[in-house]
């Protein structure tokens, strides 16, 4: 029998299979209280996002699974407390107050899904409980408005000293961009600066409240946007979008190591139109290759968050303001974006424990024994 300590704990605990259950959230500082006596245990366990309304059936298959491996423990008092971490720099930033953890969703190249890997997830992660807040800093092309079905224009607050911009909001989520202020077929022909001042007007002229997670859905590429944000605030973690071929990673790349470069943690890579399911025979097309995504995470040493398949249903979503993370969550493409938005919150949890992302889940645990 194994030896009752945290690790040995943990190490039985990783075995539990759980749909809403993400074995990286298991590093020592999940424990908040460990105590064994006489033949009682009584833990805390203190995780980000899986929802709060699954931790019930968590907890029942960790006490069970608990007692299994470890037959002298008769009683097992176990709490699971499910919330967002707040990123380090974040709480103590001026511009954003409010907000835990602030995440780019970014890319190398145009079109490869980004908007909607953004839209997405932000809708996911509202889904699973958190308060979510996206900006649209993609301010030549927005594509945000279309997606998440906002026409409207937001209303502004005003009193003596103030003036904020009260963010629209559907499907959980709370939402600004330069679509929903400028008329649709008004050119934008923002000069940088401009476009700049537009994504620092996002933070500090908005009225976001308290939210666990903002996502900047940015334009392509690593311009000015790019850096103004880095500079603007500090970002708890960028993730990469790429699809899986050549020359959409040799962007990708340049985009990772650009978040890198400038100390940005990236929680990890998402490869989107992984592969299609022809829904006539059920045979599977690698269309743009298979296995880049994986492959440069591998390559760059970040985590890779997952694949999501090319499926048309995604497009009509996005044209028609109706996200499929919303519409239809039990597709398997809604399922893999789910899981993401999973893994990337248990990235994000382990940036701000440990400034570092998953892979380095097996040396801490290692670090602590
Ligand atoms: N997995 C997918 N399956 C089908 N269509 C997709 C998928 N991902 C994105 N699309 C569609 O591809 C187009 C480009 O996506 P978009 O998110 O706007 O890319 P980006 O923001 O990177 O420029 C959109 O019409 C979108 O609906
Ligand atoms: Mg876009």
């Amino acid at each position: 029998m194994a030896d009752i300590t945290k690790t040995g704990i943990l190490n039985s605990l990783k075995a539990v299979e759980d749909p809403n259950f993400n074995k990286d959230l298991l590093i020592l500082n999940s424990i908040k209280k460990f105590e064994v006596y006489n033949s009682a245990l009584n833990m805390e366990l203190s995780f980000t996002l899986p929802s709060s309304n699954d931790t019930d059936q968590l907890k029942d298959k960790f006490v069970r699974k608990i007692k299994e491996d470890f037959p002298s423990i008769k009683n097992v008092n176990l709490s699971i407390d499910a919330k967002t971490t707040v990123h380090q720099g974040s709480n103590k930033n001026p511009i954003l107050p409010g907000v835990k953890n602030t995440i780019a969703v970014a890319s190398g190249k145009g079109g490869v899904g980004k908007s909607t890997v953004a839209v997405n997830l932000a809708v996911a992660l509202a889904k699973d409980g958190a308060e979510v807040g996206l900006i649209d800093a993609d301010i030549y092309g927005p594509s945000i408005p279309l997606m998440l079905g906002l026409k409207e224009k937001p209303k502004i607050m005003q009193n003596q000293q103030t003036m904020k911009i009260i963010p629209l909001s559907n499907y959980g989520v709370k939402v600004i961009s330069i679509g929903l202020l400028v008329d649709d077929d008004a050119p934008v022909i923002w000069r940088g600066p401009m476009a700049s001042g537009a994504v620092k007007q996002f933070m500090s002229d908005v009225d976001w409240g308290e939210l666990d997670y903002l996502i900047f859905d940015l334009p392509p590429g690593t311009g000015d946007i790019q850096l103004t944000l880095v500079q603007t605030i500090p970002l708890t973690s960028a993730v990469i979008v790429t699809t899986p071929q050549e020359v959409s990673l040799i962007d990708a790349r340049k985009a990772l190591k650009m978040f890198t470069r400038v100390n940005v943690p990236v929680a990890g890579v998402v490869e989107n139109m992984s592969y299609f399911i022809a829904p006539d025979t059920g045979k599977k097309y690698d269309i743009f290759g298979t296995g880049g995504g994986s492959k440069i995470a591998e390559e760059l040493k970040v985590p890779f968050l997952g694949g999501i398949p090319i499926d048309p249903r995604i497009r009509i979503g996005g044209d028609n303001g109706i996200p499929v993370m919303y519409d239809t969550p039990d597709t398997e493409h809604a399922k893999a974006i789910e899981q993401i938005s999973k893994n990337l919150a248990s990235q994000v949890h382990l940036i701000n424990v440990k400034g570092s992302s998953a892979s380095k889940m097996e040396i801490l645990l290692e670090d602590n024994e």
